[in-house]
C-alpha cells in the first residue's frame, strides 16, 4: 500500500499505530525528535506519550532541532512527559513550566547539540522519532520540511522510530544534504566552500534492523506563527537596506552582499520581506529557518538560492511552495542544524547575521532570551552560532514593548545572549547604530541617539552622564543598573513619570 514510500518492502511489518510504538518509552529514557520551528516535527508520537503517561509515570528528556508545532511542547508538558527540554521551544504552555522551575530547560546554541552528544557530554539518545516522506531500499530516512538533529539522533538511538507522513509531498525528496562530522580531535575541515554546495546524502543513514516502529501519519506541520509586517518593522527594514548600500557603496561586498542570515520570529520575517524593494541582486541566504520572505525572495528572483535546517511557512505559503516545489527545488538545500549553524562555515562564508533582540544596553550586549532578566521567552536558537561568527552581526528590535511601558535600550541588559563583542550593529524603527570600531564609550551615545524611542531618550542620556562621573572602560552607575526592570516591575512602566 505504500510502496512508494517503504522502498524496503521488509520494513513493512514494522507499521504500527502510534500507541504501540509509544509502548517502546521507558521512563527517564533520553528522546531525540524531529521537527524543528513548527517545521518536520514528529506528528504522533507526543500525542501518544501523552496517553502513555496517564497510564504509567514517564518522564523524558526530550531533544529536538528546535521548536515542534502542533502544541506538542505544550500537551506533552501538561502531562508531565516533558522532564527536561533542550535546546529550543516556543510554546507558551511549555514557557510557563520552564519559568515556575517543573520543566529543566536547557538554552543551547543549535549548531551545539549534536556535537555534544556525538562527544558525551549530553547523555546519549535512546529513542530516534523522526518525520519522514519516505525511506529507500537501503533504510535511509528522507527527511521531510526539516533536517535539525534528526541524523545525529538517528546516528545515536538505540533504535528509531519513523513517521512517516502522507501528507508531506514526496517532491520534497533531493532538497537534504545530510553530512554528519567526524568525531574529534582528528576531523578534517567540512568541506562546504559554497552555500550551495552539497557535500552529504540526500537521506539520513540507518541501518534497518535499528527501524524498530513505523507509524503512518497524514497531517501538515503547523503554519508560521510571524505576523505580517507593520510600520516599524517596515522602518527597521528600510534602515537595514540603507546601511546594506552604503556597504556596497564603501566596496565591502558587491550587490550580491554577502550569504545572508535571518533569525525567526516576525521581526526577522519582515526585515527580509524589506529586501524586495532593495537593489540587491543574486543574493544567497545562509541561514537556518526559510520563513515566507526567503520563498518571496526566491519568487521574485533577487535570492538565487537558499541553505538551511529548515522551512517554516504561513499557511497560504506552505501551498504555494509544496504546488510549485519544482521551480525551488535546485535552489533550495536543507541541511542538518550543525551544518547550517556551524561556526567553522558561518566564518568561512562571511555571513551578515540577522537576528532579534528583545533588549539591547547602551554599550552594545545584547538580551534575546529572557524577558525581564528572568523568564525564558524562546532560547538562543541560532543567533549566538551566526551572531559571533558572521563577518557582520545585526540585531533588530523594536524600540519599545508592551505600548511602550518597556523601553528595548536600556542602561544594562538584564540578560545577556550576545556580549558587546559579537554585536556590530543595532537597529529600530528609529534608526541604526554601526559600532564597528568603536570603544564602550563612544558606542552609548550613539546607541541612545540612533536607537531609543524619544520618549526614553533623556533618562537614558542622564543615565549615561552620571555613570560617566565614576569613569571606567565601560562606565555604570551599579546601583541603577537594572532600576529600569525594577520600575517596570513595581510600576508597569519603565518610563519616569
Ligand atoms: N521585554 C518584554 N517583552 C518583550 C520585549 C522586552 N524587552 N521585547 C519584546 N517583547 C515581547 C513582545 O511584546 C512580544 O510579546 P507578545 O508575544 O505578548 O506580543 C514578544 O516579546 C515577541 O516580540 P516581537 O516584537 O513580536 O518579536 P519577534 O516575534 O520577532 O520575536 C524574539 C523576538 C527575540 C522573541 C525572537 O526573535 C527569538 O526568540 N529570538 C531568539 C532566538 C533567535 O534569535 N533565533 C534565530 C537564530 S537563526
Amino acid at each position: 500500500m505504500y510502496e512508494d514510500r517503504i522502498r524496503r518492502p521488509a520494513l513493512m511489518e514494522k507499521i504500527m499505530s502510534a500507541a504501540q510504538a509509544a509502548k517502546l518509552f521507558k521512563d527517564g529514557m533520553s528522546v531525540g525528535m524531529s521537527g524543528f520551528t513548527r517545521a518536520g516535527d514528529a506528528k504522533a508520537l507526543p500525542l501518544a506519550l501523552v496517553e502513555r503517561a496517564r497510564q504509567a509515570p514517564l518522564h523524558l528528556t526530550l531533544l529536538t532541532g528546535a521548536s515542534l508545532g502542533n502544541d506538542s511542547d505544550g500537551l506533552m508538558a501538561n502531562a508531565g512527559v516533558v522532564a527536561r527540554r533542550l535546546p529550543f521551544q516556543s510554546d507558551a504552555a511549555l514557557r510557563r513550566k520552564i519559568n515556575s522551575g517543573e520543566v529543566m530547560f536547557i538554552d543551547q546554541h543549535l549548531s551545539e547539540t549534536a556535537e555534544q552528544l556525538r562527544s558525551g557530554d549530553l547523555k546519549p539518545v535512546d529513542i530516534a522519532v523522526i518525520e519522514a516522506v519516505a525511506i529507500t531500499p537501503d533504510g535511509g530516512i528522507i527527511p521531510s520540511m526539516s533536517v535539525g538533529n534528526s541524523a545525529s539522533f538517528v546516528q545515536q538511538a538505540k533504535f528509531v522510530i519513523i513517521e512517516l507522513n502522507l501528507s508531506a509531498p514526496l517532491a520534497l525528496e533531493g532538497l537534504h544534504d545530510i553530512y554528519i562530522p567526524g568525531v574529534r580531535p582528528h576531523r578534517g575541515a567540512i568541506p562546504l566552500l559554497t552555500p550551495w554546495q552539497r557535500i552529504g546524502w540526500t537521506s539520513i543513514p540507518v541501518d534497518p534492523e535499528r527501524i524498530a516502529a513505523i507509524v503512518i501519519t497524514d497531517s501538515p506541520d503547523s503554519p508560521s506563527n510571524a505576523l505580517p509586517p507593520d510600520q516599524e518593522t517596515d522602518a527597521i527594514a528600510r534602515h537595514v537596506v540603507a546601511f546594506l548600500k552604503g556597504e556596497v557603496k564603501a566596496g565591502r561586498m558587491g550587490k550580491e552582499l554577502l550569504p545572508l542570515q535571518a533569525g525567526i520570529g516576525t521581526i526577522a520575517n519582515a526585515v527580509l520581506h524589506g529586501l524586495k524593494d532593495s537593489p540587491f541582486r543574486d543574493m544567497t541566504m545562509y541561514s537556518e529557518v526559510l520563513q515566507d520572505s526567503a520563498i518571496e525572495l526566491l519568487e521574485s528572483g533577487q535570492l538565487a538560492m537558499a541553505s538551511a535546517s529548515s522551512i517554516t511557512l504561513s499557511a497560504a505559503m506552505h501551498e504555494k511552495f509544496i504546488r510549485d516545489i519544482d521551480k525551488y527545488r535546485d535552489r533550495i538545500v536543507l541541511r542538518p542544524q550543525e551544518i547550517s549553524n556551524h561556526p567553522e562555515i558561518v566564518r568561512r562564508l562571511g555571513i551578515i547575521a540577522l537576528n532579534t533582540a528583545l533588549e539591547f544596553d547602551i554599550y552594545g550586549n545584547v538580551n534575546s532570551t529572557h524577558v525581564g532578566g528572568t523568564q525564558m521567552m524562546n532560547g538562543i536558537g541560532g543567533s549566538g552560532d551566526f551572531a559571533r561568527n558572521g563577518q557582520l552581526s545585526i540585531f533588530v528590535s523594536k524600540s519599545v514593548a508592551k505600548d511602550g511601558a518597556i523601553s528595548s535600550v536600556v542602561p544594562f541588559a538584564a540578560h545577556v545572549d550576545h556580549t558587546e563583542h559579537d554585536v556590530d550593529v543595532l537597529v529600530t524603527e528609529w534608526g541604526l547604530a554601526d559600532l564597528r570600531g568603536l570603544a564602550p564609550r563612544e558606542r552609548a551615545p550613539l546607541i541612545i541617539e540612533h536607537c531609543a524611542h524619544p520618549d526614553y531618550r533623556p533618562q537614558l542620556r542622564a543615565y549615561l552622564a552620571e555613570a560617566l562621573l565614576g569613569g571606567g572602560q565601560t562606565p555604570h552607575v551599579l546601583e541603577q543598573a537594572l532600576s529600569w526592570h525594577v520600575r517596570y516591575k513595581r510600576e508597569g512602566s519603565m518610563l519616569v513619570k
